[in-house]
């Protein structure tokens, strides 16, 4: 089996002033120094981005951006672009979060040039995709996966997706403390990975980093860590306190 590095990050989402998240990345780097085993990666608020990037620094901890805008510039108020978040030291980027798309409007298409955009500029995106309780409950949770994945990819080859983070995130354990069970994200990571090989072939299919994301806390990181097909984690709520993240990234192996 391709040896996957495994890849934690957290997503602060709408939390924290500029100040505190400087404070948070500060503890975090020197808890972390020693980590050199697999990818760390903050993604703080837009505002932040600049100062975290830049006490992170040459550490081992990545910064990401929750979202960007496809074009390069222009008057597109309120948008970050590609180049952007590349000049403030930012190399990945969260795409198609369920809560940009339940807010904000962005749907599969939009949700492609995004992708079109972090891969034109080498940023390493994170696309994520998950079904509702709803969806799950009817037994539609692979369609859905299925089609969140095919047009979220649409038009890529598999040159373009050797970067590419697929992150698991069923919207029904979001926030809510339900976690999916180790098992049941372990089916889905595998039919996630099967869907890769059968579009993109089994290279891309085995070195592609398939993360989970729904209430990861430091009790069920190890788990879920445990799983074949598990690369990984996309830390919301537990991600805001240093102690707790790095709990989590010093999951057992
Ligand atoms: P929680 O860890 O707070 O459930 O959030 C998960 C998430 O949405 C990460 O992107």
């Amino acid at each position: 089996m391709e040896n996957r590095r495994s890849l934690i990050a957290g997503n602060w989402k709408m939390f924290k002033t500029s100040s505190d998240a400087i404070d948070t990345v500060k503890e975090i780097v020197r808890r972390l120094k020693q980590v050199i085993d697999i990818d760390i990666m903050i993604a703080p608020p837009f505002i932040s981005i600049s100062s975290v990037a830049y006490i992170a620094g040459q550490s081992n901890i990545a910064i990401g951006a929750q979202n960007l805008f496809w074009e390069k510039e222009g008057a597109y108020t309120g948008e970050i672009s590609a180049p952007m978040l590349l000049s403030v030291g930012c190399r990945y980027v969260i795409i198609g979060h369920s809560e940009r798309r339940q807010y904000f409007g962005e749907t599969d298409e939009t949700v492609n040039k995004k992708m079109r955009a972090a891969i034109n500029y080498d940023l390493t995106p994170i696309l994520c995709i998950g079904e509702s309780e709803k969806e799950r409950e009817s037994k539609d949770t692979f369609s859905v996966l299925d089609k969140q994945v095919k047009k979220g990819l649409k038009g890529f080859s598999k040159e373009n997706l050797k970067k590419l983070v697929l992150a698991y995130e069923p919207i029904w354990a979001i926030g809510t403390g339900k976690t999916a069970t180790s098992n049941q994200a372990q089916e889905v990571h595998r039919f996630l990975r099967l869907l890769l090989e059968k579009n993109f072939g089994n290279m891309l299919a085995e070195s592609t980093r398939i993360i989970y994301g729904g209430s990861v806390k430091p009790d069920n990181i190890n788990e879920l860590m445990a799983m074949d097909d598990v690369d990984g984690a996309l830390v919301g709520g537990a991600s805001l306190s240093a102690e707790t993240f790095c709990k989590i990234v010093n999951f057992k192996r």
